[in-house]
């Protein structure tokens, strides 16, 4: 005999558990069902063990989506203030690091303990560890099969996540379950992920690992900031100013992690790597008085063994004397460092990725409560909807907003 309940929520990650606790405490019969065995890994290692739960100023232009406009009616349902609220009541200390990320002062476990006292006050029940088997239709709702026993409930949420960090329990079951039900889905990618230059145009650079400088970056041909929707993709271009870390394998840092969710294979980034200064006209400038080698005026504003490996990928000399350079050359010296343009062969996938981008289409769900347009009942929330947010504690305030709205309707 299935075990009754009104409520089945699939995944006790960050928009799970938000979900299952608004549903319970508004009287429903929620299970929570999740295959790991400890407790919503990915908020406990996120934020480095501090979780940026939140960010300030999340809005729908911080997001990356087929529709742009999808996000929009839950992000304004369940705000930033809406989560931290729940936090100073759980008083759990806090503090905002950088342009409106909200950490936790102490562990991202509270995080995990705020979300799991939210649930037991609605008395929520658990499964976990827990194998989820089919999911099928029923006349009055659905049939889970799930190890402990089925389960027959009037309404699913699967909130099962992306595919990024598979050695935490990473899976891809929301994105089966929507193809079972005749669901789109957008072709799921890394995204927020470090990039990555095979090769030996990268060569040069491979020693400057560790080299940390801030940038802006672009890709796509975008002159704003962040995400343009244009021509239904949502995702026409972005535009950065933060932190360039390279690495033996190619760039990473807050920058790059930022543009790789705009950045489409075979296309360029554009890094300024001085965006303070126009390079071209500083060295034209210093000509005739300053009596220097090139690779050294480089070095009063750039790391020397960045300058000097630039200039040699460039096929610069960094001892040539600036006096002897033409402009049209230290123009192309400006060039190098104000707009250089470099192809990455890929990224480091999956493993290193912090979301996943794509995932359930936003068309075929209700923006106002998540569920799905044609299969009444079926919900689909957090990072399995192709809705992806910046760096920032964004992902996690559309975990929260998505779990909120379809708890507040299933
Ligand atoms: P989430 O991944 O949290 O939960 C999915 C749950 O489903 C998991 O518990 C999983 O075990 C379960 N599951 C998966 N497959 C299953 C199956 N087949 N059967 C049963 N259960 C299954 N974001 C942010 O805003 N601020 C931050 O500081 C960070 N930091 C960060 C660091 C790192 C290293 C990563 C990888 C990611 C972040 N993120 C982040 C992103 C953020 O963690 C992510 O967007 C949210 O956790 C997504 O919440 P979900 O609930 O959708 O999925």
């Amino acid at each position: 005999m299935a075990k009754q309940y009104d409520v089945a929520v699939i995944g006790a990650g960050a928009a799970g558990m938000m979900c299952a606790a608004v549903a319970a405490q508004r009287g429903k019969r929620v299970v929570l069902l999740d295959h790991a065995t400890r407790l919503a890994e990915k908020i406990r290692i996120s934020g480095g063990g501090r979780c940026n739960f939140t960010n300030m100023g999340a809005g729908p232009a911080n997001f990356v989506s087929q529709n742009p406009h999808f996000c929009r009616s839950a992000l304004s349902r369940y705000t930033p203030q809406d989560f931290l609220a729940l936090v100073k009541k759980h008083r759990i200390a806090w503090h905002e690091k950088h342009k409106g990320q909200l950490f936790c002062d102490d562990s991202s476990e509270q995080i995990i303990g705020m979300l799991r006292a939210e649930c037991i006050a609605g008395d929520v029940s658990w499964r976990m560890p827990c194998k989820v088997g089919a999911i099928e239709k029923t006349g009055t709702g659905f049939l889970v099969q799930a190890e402990g026993g089925d389960i027959a409930c009037t309404s699913v949420v699967v909130a099962t996540g992306g595919l990024s960090i598979p050695k935490i329990g990473a899976t891809d079951l929301g994105y089966r379950i929507a193809r079972q039900f005749d669901l789109q889905v957008v072709e799921p990618r890394p995204g927020l992920v470090p990039l990555t230059f095979d090769g030996p145009s990268w060569e040069a650079f491979a020693p400057l690992a560790g080299i940390a400088l801030e940038v802006e970056v672009s890709t796509g041909g975008a002159g704003g900031k962040g995400s343009k929707g244009k021509g239904g993709k949502g995702k026409a271009g972005g535009h950065f100013r933060e932190d360039l870390l390279f690495t033996h394998r190619g760039l990473s840092g807050p920058a790059i992690l930022q543009i790789s969710s705009y950045w489409e294979p075979g296309t360029p980034i554009v890094l300024n790597l001085l965006p303070e200064l126009d390079v071209a006209e500083e060295l034209i400038g210093a000509k005739t008085t300053v009596k220097k080698q090139l690779g050294n005026v480089l070095a009063q504003w750039l790391p020397a063994r960045l300058a000097e490996g630039l200039l040699t990928a460039n096929g610069f000399a960094p001892d040539a004397r600036l006096a002897d350079m033409p402009d049209a050359k230290l123009r192309k010296v400006g060039d190098a460092i104000n707009r250089w343009a470099v192809t990455p062969t890929g990224s480091e996938g999956y493993k290193k990725a912090e979301v996943t981008l794509g995932g359930v289409d936003t068309r075929e769900l209700s923006q106002q409560t998540m569920m799905a347009n044609k299969v009444p009942g079926l919900y689909f929330i957090g990072e399995t909807v192709d809705v992806t947010g910046w760096l920032g504690g964004y992902n996690f305030q559309w975990a929260w907003a998505s779990g909120y709205v379809a708890g507040q309707s299933v």
